[in-house]
């Protein structure tokens, strides 16, 4: 089939306005984040905003051979605009499932169907990124229902996401010792990007 007669371009647009309302979204909630002195919320939120631009990318791409056309598509796009992280993280969680059960997977099916195998693999394999991004958020709200972002029972080790300094213990300090940032910057160390290995 001809890309120019087919639902995947369609789709392609849809996918491409969703994943960069996701980026924005982020972004503002990592503002609001910030705002709240959450910044190791914050930085999951920008984290996931840029990949969220790349998948943007990757399915704006496969729309390259119908450069300088106007499509007109029709797609409902969720209103959140909370004021508390938590919320944040449930509504990010829930977008990122939804991508992931429902919309990627008929998305995929259909490109299959029309013919374009490269873009069925995109939307599968960007549909297993967003079930990533929605475990993750899902930690995230967990962690902070349970008011155990910067505490837990037992001995834990912590990053500051500012300066690197590793905290070991129940409770972070409110200040980090190092870099004297607020205690927001600290971040689970089984949870941040970039561990030690
Ligand atoms: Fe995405
Ligand atoms: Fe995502």
């Amino acid at each position: 089939m001809n890309l120019r007669e087919s639902e995947t371009r369609k789709n392609l647009l849809r996918a491409f306005a969703g994943e960069s309302q996701a980026r924005n979204r982020y972004t503002m909630a990592a503002g609001k984040a910030a705002e709240l002195k959450l910044q190791v919320i914050q930085q999951v939120f920008l984290f996931t905003a840029d990949q969220e631009k790349e998948h943007a990318e990757i399915f704006y791409k496969h729309l390259k051979e119908l450069n300088g056309e106007n499509l007109e598509i029709d797609g409902a796009y969720p209103i959140e605009v909370y004021d508390d992280a938590l919320t944040l993280l449930k509504a990010a969680r829930h977008n990122e499932y939804e991508e992931y059960e429902n919309v990627y997977p008929s998305f995929a099916k259909i490109a299959q169907e029309e013919g374009f195998t490269a873009v069925a693999a995109s939307f599968r394999q960007i549909a297993e990124i967003e079930k990533i991004h929605g475990d993750r958020f899902g930690q995230f709200e967990k962690l902070m229902e349970q008011n155990q972002l910067f505490q837990s029972s037992g001995e834990e080790i912590y990053m500051c996401l500012n300066c690197g300094h590793i905290y070991t213990g129940k409770k972070v300090p409110e200040t980090c010792p190092v870099c004297k940032h607020d205690k927001g910057y600290f971040i689970r160390m089984d949870m941040a990007p970039f561990t030690r290995g």
